[in-house]
């Protein structure tokens, strides 16, 4: 059987791959060959796990507090011999990491085809996301195939002169992993927050992540000053932050929340349990991407730490709020779906404009008509 090669390294990339690769596998045509870059360590193999992914090619790239240069240039030395060595009709790359672009370039200088998943997305600030918004349009620059999530992800890839017979609307391959937990796949939260002051089942909580790049110092430090600040005003509102592995990430937190009354810091969750606990919060407070998406389709109101954001349409649609980083607008915004029931409600009836789980089927559709 031919062989399509799965390029990706990080935790988000892996969920996003994931329901790709399982329909790959279902349909029989092409063999996947999965290359995981391991720039990511733990919250790979957690990722991996969950979908009883094993992989063809496991490199091991990670260190601690890795630079961006370091980084890339250690995925391009070791993907290399890789590609080299094997028979592959088409690379895919997702999303817009570091091993997304790396695994594109290597891919094009053996002058293989490249399909970007999730591709044109874009602030048109390029330092935020940062690096992402970059790596995102240089992945773009590469591919000989588009999978757009949405319409406007389209015209962006239309806009930049990318040929409309190259882009295909397929939605986001995150809903199909999410819903596909969802029915498959059981919760053990209660066991893994046994040691904490919290009834999973009935208690309110806020769900807070943080990790971006360009949030790193005074920005992130405002975000954690004002959930803290929420956690004083409200005894009967807890939040649960899983907190990133990244070093930058961990100071901060620690600094700020750590032994706070109802502040319940856990390390990250494996994908399972943190579909649950979204499903489970009240409100989401996150920086994070895939979040974005993810919390419309479980109806929960969203309050996004960034001044732009790559994902628009939830911000237009009405499930997201874009509030940055300043702490007296996220007091305003949470205070106000915390307090006004009708708010609240009115923000998590809003459907989904993500997708509706059929993303990989129509991706794989797509990759049997080019490259069978
Ligand atoms: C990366 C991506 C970002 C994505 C995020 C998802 C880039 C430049 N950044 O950011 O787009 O949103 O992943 O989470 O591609 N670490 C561990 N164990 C892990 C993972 C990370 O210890 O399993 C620590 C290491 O010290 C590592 C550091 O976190 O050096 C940073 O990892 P890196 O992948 O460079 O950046 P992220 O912030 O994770
Ligand atoms: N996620 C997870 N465990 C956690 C936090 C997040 O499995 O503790 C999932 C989340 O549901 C989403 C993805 O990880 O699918 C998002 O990853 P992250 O926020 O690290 O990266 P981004 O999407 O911002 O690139």
């Amino acid at each position: 059987m031919k062989r399509i090669a799965f390029i990706f390294g990080t935790r988000p990339e892996t969920i996003k791959m994931a329901p790709v690769i399982h329909e790959m596998m279902k349909r029989k045509i092409f063999t996947p060959l999965v290359i995981v870059t391991g720039q990511h360590r733990e919250m790979l193999e957690q990722a991996l796990s969950n979908f009883e992914i094993q992989p063809d090619y496991s490199l091991d790239v990670m260190t601690s507090n890795q630079t961006l240069s370091s980084l890339s240039a250690k995925i391009l030395l070791e993907l290399e011999p890789v590609i080299k060595n094997e028979t592959i009709e088409c690379v895919c790359v997702q999303g817009d990491t570091t091993s997304t672009f790396i695994g594109a370039l290597v891919a094009y200088y053996h002058q293989l085809p490249v399909a970007h998943i999730e591709a044109g997305l874009r602030t048109g600030d390029k330092y935020k996301p940062f690096p992402e918004e970059v790596n995102r349009m240089m992945t773009g620059a590469i591919a000989d195939v588009h999978f757009a999530p949405t319409q406007e992800s389209k015209l962006n890839l239309i806009s930049e002169n990318h040929k409309e017979n190259t882009v295909f609307v397929t939605g986001n391959t995150s809903i199909d992993a999410l819903l596909w937990v969802l029915k498959n796949k059981s919760n053990t939260l209660e066991t893994v927050l046994n040691n904490h002051d919290i009834d999973i089942e009935n208690d309110k909580f806020i769900l807070l992540t943080t990790h971006r790049r360009e949030n790193f110092g005074l920005p992130m430090e405002n975000s954690l000053n004002s959930v803290r600040e929420l956690s004083e005003m409200y005894p009967d509102l807890k939040v649960i932050m899983p907190v990133h592995f990244n070093p930058n990430v961990r100071e901060k937190v620690d600094s700020i929340l750590k032994n706070h009354k109802r502040v319940i810091l856990i390390e990250p969750l494996d994908y399972v349990n943190f579909c649950h606990l979204m499903n489970k919060a009240h409100l989401i407070i996150t920086d994070s991407g895939g979040i974005q998406e993810e919390a419309p389709s479980l109806g929960k109101p969203l309050l996004v730490l960034r001044e732009k954001t790559e994902r628009p349409e939830g911000v237009a649609s009405g499930t997201a709020i874009l509030v940055g980083t300043d702490k007296e607008l996220i007091l305003r915004h949470a205070k106000n779906l915390l307090n006004n029931k009708d708010e609240y409600q009115k923000m998590s009836d809003i459907k989904n404009p993500y997708g509706d789980g059929n993303a990989s089927v129509l991706i794989n559709d797509q990759l049997e008509r080019m490259y069978n």
